[in-house]
């Protein structure tokens, strides 16, 4: 029998071993990979079995990517799956190549291929990847990380914390991931929702800060269908950028922050609880829990920071030109107490019963899932307004691929620049952005069992 020193040693070896073929591949300038695979995490607390996930190089979340503004992301996207996969870089102005929608920018991975991603990254912020091939199910067992671009001159703080919250469905006995994906409740309603929260991988994440600490929080909203209303509770602070986007001026995070699936915020907090307490980043629902644990353990110094200045500019193309912009329409419709009648699926008319017996609720301007043209054919720099109205009794979180865009309120461009935006039942809002990055953009729910019922659509930039 092996024993556990002899193990050990083994190891080492192996591991030395390892190292000195990683040091080899680098020196012949080969990407690293990042690897979609099979994998076992310790997701619920420690008196549940661990659970089988799908993870990028077989972590929850995946492996944190980290760059300088302006720096370029090489990797190799390995797929040791069983099944097709993609890996989509959301929220990034991207080369439409590099984008990773199977079916419009590239095709699907094949188990056992690869895909080599290599781009650059324009913009500072908190951004993140995921699979875009069944999202529905590929994200819901976990293949999402965080990327984030580093400004050249970032905030003062004393430290950083990327959390990414996310909701789960898991078998209380088992905690298995229900597979359940196709389910017609989750998909024609508010979508998947799970009944075991997240951060990063654990329900039970916990920071050690000290008293009068400054931190960045870069949340990310990783869920499928979860709408996080977040708050503070023994730090104080500031919403800096939102969806990657620095705001103009900080905001007092004194209300909850709303964030819906695909979204992003970043904080800056002061730790105001004392020595031996516990800060708390709040979720709210019906009650407040603790989605992370700030464990206070001393006194940093004994006053807080002046307020922070807003984090630097990215520098997006001014506008768009309002007076001068294309407009568009978006009329989501369908959805369980909708008023769908009947919507185009590939070219045919089907009556909403049809259409819910193939898995289908949801249409865009009557047209169901993905079409051969897109919603509009765009010229490169056109300015676009597209007013989005919902007519559905939920609401959705619209995001468009490849640029960020800002809200149009009474005639005049108003509030942060975002890809992702939470558009409640009966609401009708109004988006306006500069067509400037060239390619074939999706625009969809990032709820993610919406899109894969109906609500997806594309853009084409010339
Ligand atoms: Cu975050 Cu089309 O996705
Ligand atoms: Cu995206
Ligand atoms: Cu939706």
């Amino acid at each position: 029998m092996q024993t556990r020193r002899a193990f050990i040693g083994q190891t080492t070896a192996a591991l030395a071993f390892a190292g000195s073929a990683q040091r080899t591949a680098a020196a012949s300038h080969a990407p690293r990979t990042l690897t979609a695979q099979h994998a076992t995490v310790q997701l619920a607390p420690s008196d549940y079995p661990a659970t089988r996930i799908w993870g990028y190089d077989g972590s929850l979340p995946g492996p944190l990517i980290r760059l300088p503004q302006g720096g370029r992301l090489q990797r190799q996207l390995v797929n040791a799956l069983d099944q097709a996969t993609s890996v989509h870089w959301h929220g990034i102005r991207i080369d439409n190549a590099m984008d990773g929608v199977p079916g419009l920018t590239q095709q699907a991975v094949a188990p056992g291929e690869s895909f080599d991603v290599n781009f650059v990254v324009p913009d500072a912020g908190t951004y993140w990847y995921h699979a875009h091939e069944r999202s529905w199910e590929q994200v819901a067992r976990g293949l999402y990380g965080a990327l984030i671009v580093e400004e050249t001159e970032g905030p003062d703080v004393d430290r950083e914390e990327v959390l990414i919250l996310d909701d789960w469905r898991l078998d209380p006995e088992t905690a298995q991931i229900a597979t359940d994906f196709t389910n017609a409740h989750d998909r024609s309603h508010a979508g998947r929702l799970g009944n075991f929260i997240t951060t990063n991988g654990t329900s039970e994440y916990t920071v050690k800060v000290r008293q009068n600490e400054r931190l960045r929080l870069r949340l990310i909203n990783a869920s499928n269908a979860r709408i996080f209303e977040l708050g503070l509770a023994g730090m104080e602070g500031w919403v800096v950028a939102l969806d990657g986007m620095p705001l103009v001026a900080p905001q007092l995070a004194s209300d909850t922050l709303m964030l819906g699936p695909g979204q992003r915020a970043d904080l800056l907090v002061d730790v105001t609880a004392e020595t031996g307490e516990t800060a708390h980043l709040v979720h709210f629902d019906g009650e407040g829990y603790s989605q992370v644990e700030f464990q206070v353990t001393g006194v940093a110094k004994t006053t807080r920071r002046a307020a922070p200045p807003p984090l630097p500019p990215n520098h997006h193309p001014e506008g768009p030109d309002l007076v001068a912009a294309r407009r568009l329409r978006l009329v989501m419709s369908g959805g369980a107490m909708g008023r769908m009648q009947s919507a185009v699926l590939d070219g045919e008319r089907r009556s909403f019963r049809d259409l819910a017996a193939l898995g289908q609720f949801w249409s865009f301007n009557d047209m169901v899932g993905m079409t051969e043209t897109p919603l509009a054919d765009l010229s490169r720099n056109e300015p676009v307004r597209i007013e989005i109205v919902n007519e559905t009794a939920f609401p959705h979180a619209m995001h468009l691929h490849g640029t960020h865009f800002r809200e149009v309120r009474d005639g005049a461009l108003t509030g942060p620049m975002r890809d992702t935006l939470m558009v409640f039942r009966g609401e009708t809002r109004e988006i306006a952005f500069v067509a400037d990055n060239p390619g074939d953009w999706m625009f969809h729910c990032h709820m993610l069992t919406h899109a894969a019922s109906g609500m997806m659509t594309w853009l084409r930039v010339s």
